[in-house]
């Protein structure tokens, strides 16, 4: 039978394609009923960063919830819980030592959002309620997640229910006016987060939410050396507090396990997902400092975003499971090292017609494709490149992740890369292979 809409009784994605059935994952390798096999050039979403079927975390995870899968948050702790935080606040810089663990990264976003909101409101500054995000952005798609995003052809439908976000260009040198090249840049250096917060009254502000280096909205961009540097002293500068979503950029996915690791410098607030868990289980995190978490305890005694499954045995499992298997195998260092490999042989696409810039950092890169290399000029959306590129990349055996409409709102194309942690050398260069007979048979 078919796997398409309305043959089974899936309410799938995408309702006009139809989806091979996947039935083995392992390593690098994803294989379906068909006897095709797909190299998971992107972890899924950014997700299966300890590679496919590793039995050691699925036995680990097995046996807690054979001991017990669930309880409620409100009622006990339990061991995995805590173990999980333990692992956490370990990897974790600076004072971000507490964890609230929920089950995706849009809830994670709605919850550390809220914290911040609490927090103002607890300590009498109740004027403190607007948030200032990036433009492009992405941070989830539940409604107050998806009011912070920048992708109006995500939001139109839901416009009536969404709240106004202030906005600063994200530090995305390629699409700057500047090209990269003004060191004074405001939008490139980081300034420009003042400017606005002078204008907006800092006394209205509740927090700043960025991604430390681009995800898909800007294609694994990532910012001068510098800049969050500037946004921690301006946001210091006038008490607002700095969300640093790390969903898909964090947990070692960039060669650090936090992607802020280089630039030195701590967020008020770390939102975690995708690769916590490495696929094994839905899993997000909030990280908080006691400086905040205090205020909480003295005010409504805990943070007001009840859910279900925060803290369940079964989905932190999943999480401890993966993280005490990262460390075993060492494979931050890996994505390093590796990640060092994967950007230098990247690099040969640049040359391919169509393609305007290769970036990223440690295992994770974005591949931004042009009409025009010389202008910049994206292809018109109709041409629909990234999602003719994606399927072409997907007959070629490769999985990569498309995002559109970064260049101006509606036109723009770009491909991400962002294999598991395990991958080899030659997984390496046979994703440049398939990348580059993809684009040969789009172009
Ligand atoms: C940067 C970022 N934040 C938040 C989210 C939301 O995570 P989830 O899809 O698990 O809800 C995503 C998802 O892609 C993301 O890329």
């Amino acid at each position: 039978m078919p796997h398409r809409y309305p043959e089974t009784h899936v309410l799938y994605r995408n309702l006009t394609r139809q989806y091979p059935l996947v039935i083995k994952g392992e390593g690098c390798w994803l294989y379906d009923s068909e006897g095709r096999s797909y190299l998971d050039g992107c972890g899924g979403a950014f997700v299966a960063c300890l590679g496919h079927g590793v039995s050691e975390v699925v036995e680990a995870m097995g046996e807690q919830v054979r001991r017990v899968g669930y309880v409620s948050g409100m009622a006990f702790t339990n061991e995995a819980v805590e173990a999980l935080a333990d692992e956490l606040a370990a990897l974790t810089a600076g004072d971000l030592q507490h964890f609230y663990f929920l089950s995706s990264g849009s809830d994670a976003i709605e919850a550390a959002l809220k914290l911040a909101r609490q927090y103002w409101v607890e300590r009498g500054k109740a004027s403190k309620q607007q948030i200032v995000a990036f433009a492009p952005a992405y941070h989830g798609n539940t409604l107050l997640a998806l009011s912070l995003g920048a992708r109006e052809h995500y939001k139109s439908y839901f416009q009536p229910w969404l709240l106004e976000v202030a906005r600063i260009p994200a530090p995305y040198s390629y699409r700057c006016p500047c090209r990269g090249e003004a060191a004074e840049c405001p939008r490139c250096s980081g300034t420009i987060l003042e400017e606005l917060l002078l204008k907006l009254g800092p006394e209205n502000v509740a927090a700043f939410i960025g991604e430390p280096v681009g995800g898909s909205s800007t294609g694994a961009a990532v910012p001068r050396p510098d800049y969050w540097r500037r946004i921690r002293e301006v946001c210091d500068r006038h008490e607002v507090l700095w969300i640093a979503d790390e969903v898909l950029v964090g947990a070692g996915r960039t060669g650090t396990w936090s992607a802020l690791e280089p630039y030195g410098v701590v967020p008020d607030i770390q939102v975690m997902g995708k690769g916590i868990s490495g696929g094994y289980a839905p899993l997000a995190a909030v990280a908080a400092p006691r400086r905040l978490v205090d205020v909480l305890a003295g005010g409504a005694s805990g943070l007001l975003h009840a859910q279900t499954y925060v803290h369940s045995p079964a989905m932190c499992a999943a999480g401890l499971a993966a993280i005490r298997y990262l460390r075993r195998h060492r494979l931050i260092a890996r994505a390093q090292a590796m990640g060092t490999i994967f950007q230098e042989r990247l690099q040969a696409l640049s040359a391919l017609p169509c393609v305007g810039e290769v970036r990223g950092r440690g295992l994770l890169a974005g591949i931004e494709f042009v009409e025009d290399k010389e202008s910049r000029a994206p292809f018109l959306r109709e041409q629909r490149f990234a999602e003719r590129f994606t399927a072409s990349a997907e007959r070629a055996g490769l999985m990569v992740w498309p995002n559109t409409g970064h260049a101006d709102g509606v036109n723009g194309d770009l491909v991400m890369l962002a294999p598991p942690f395990v991958i080899t050398e030659a997984e390496i260069d046979e994703i440049v292979a398939r990348f580059r007979a993809a684009l040969e048979d789009v172009v």
